[in-house]
């Protein structure tokens, strides 16, 4: 069932929690290494590559919110995705993941594919799809950047009829959306550079397990192919962690209402937005088009990443979807028009006036 994050857990995640002092905010444990106590007693953390307090601190916050046992954190989303597989997914065999993911996703996938290391298929997951016998499924849900949504469930219950793990990307939803563990997926993976620390001055990752067994053998693997982050990196995110339940809504109450006001505008063409969430997506003319608008911009940067208090536009052909060639970017309906908007929290009159002068530049042009 799905559950309300709890605001207090994530506030209050490693309060309290440094005796010696009194801290009331956690302290950076930059320590690389622990002693023993005594001869042959492994402490809790012993070598901060394998286990540090400040990222035990993070992986529990991040694991409350999702619902999950324990997260293991990671020096980047893709250094995420890239731990799962490594765990999870035995040499040649397959793994799916939805047409339209994120690019780097893809690329990951893609060039693992062409090394021999493993099998994919790109699946469109958004419509009912007959899932393969795979060692993991990937899914993405709301998809980036069309915004496409996919019945986890249903593909979760296909998924493990044919023996697969299941991994959602829960980046774009937040806890604070979507719960997808109590929608029955194994492992839910975060780009927490986005939402979750969400200020744009951290590149952090995440895997929550739903069972202990899961995540033993991802702090095993994280451990041992050393993708596990920094306790600086770590601090950050758990500072940014403790304000998401008042930056999430503020922003998705922007994003509908830019939304609503840029399906009013002759200018743009289709726009998606799936009614939730501070991502906007939206269709112009062509690529002079977005140029008229994107030049000039004053209270948005045109700049990959997403999820920070501040609002960014991201042009997926040339940005986070280059890595992808012409005619697959194509099927996934990624066109040279499209725009991505990660709405920040700024006053809402200011993004709807500099929206509409972009727009009356493409009239100009
Ligand atoms: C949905 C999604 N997953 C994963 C990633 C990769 O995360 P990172 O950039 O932290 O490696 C991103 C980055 O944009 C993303 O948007």
């Amino acid at each position: 069932m799905p559950f309300k994050p709890s605001a207090t857990k994530t506030v209050r995640a490693g309060i309290n929690s440094e005796p010696l002092f009194g801290d009331v905010v956690a302290p950076v444990h930059l320590s690389t290494t622990f002693a023993f106590k005594e001869f042959a007693e492994v402490p809790e953390h012993d070598y901060t590559r394998a286990s540090n307090p400040t990222r035990a601190l993070l992986g529990r916050a991040i694991a409350d919110l999702e619902g999950g046992y324990d997260a293991v954190v990671t020096a980047s989303g893709m250094a995420a995705i890239a731990m799962v597989i490594e765990a999870f997914v035995p040499v040649g065999s397959l793994v799916v993941a939805p047409h339209d993911c994120y690019g780097g996703t893809w690329r990951l996938l893609d060039s693992y594919a062409r090394k021999g290391r493993l099998q994919v298929e790109f699946l469109d997951l958004a419509t009912p799809a007959d899932i393969p016998p795979a060692a993991l499924v990937i899914v993405e849900s709301p998809s980036n950047p069309l915004l496409r949504l996919t019945d986890i469930a249903a593909v979760t219950a296909a998924a493990h009829a044919q023996g697969a793990l299941v991994l959602a990307d829960n980046t774009f939803a937040t806890p604070m959306n979507c719960q997808p563990i109590s929608l029955g997926v194994d492992l839910v993976v975060h780009s927490a550079t986005k939402y979750l620390a969400g200020h744009s001055d951290v590149v952090l990752g995440a895997v929550v397990s739903a069972r202990a067994e899961l995540h033993e053998e991802l702090a095993f693997w994280g451990k041992n192919i050393g993708v596990t982050a920094g306790p600086i990196d770590c601090y950050l995110g758990l500072r940014g962690l403790r304000t998401l339940h008042l930056r999430f809504p503020a922003a998705e109450a922007n994003a509908q209402a830019i939304a609503a006001d840029l399906r009013g505008q002759p200018e743009v063409q289709q726009v998606y937005y799936p009614g939730f969430g501070a991502i906007v997506s939206f269709e112009l003319a062509d690529t002079d088009a977005v140029r008229a608008f994107t030049d000039g911009l004053t209270t948005m940067s045109l700049a990959e990443s997403l999820g920070g208090v501040e609002t960014l536009i991201a042009h997926p052909a040339t940005m986070t979807h280059s890595a992808m060639p012409d005619d697959v970017r194509a099927a996934a309906g990624i066109t040279d028009g499209l725009l991505r908007l990660s709405v920040g929290i700024e006053d809402l009159g200011d993004l709807l006036a500099d929206i509409h002068s972009g727009l009356a530049r493409i009239g100009l042009r």
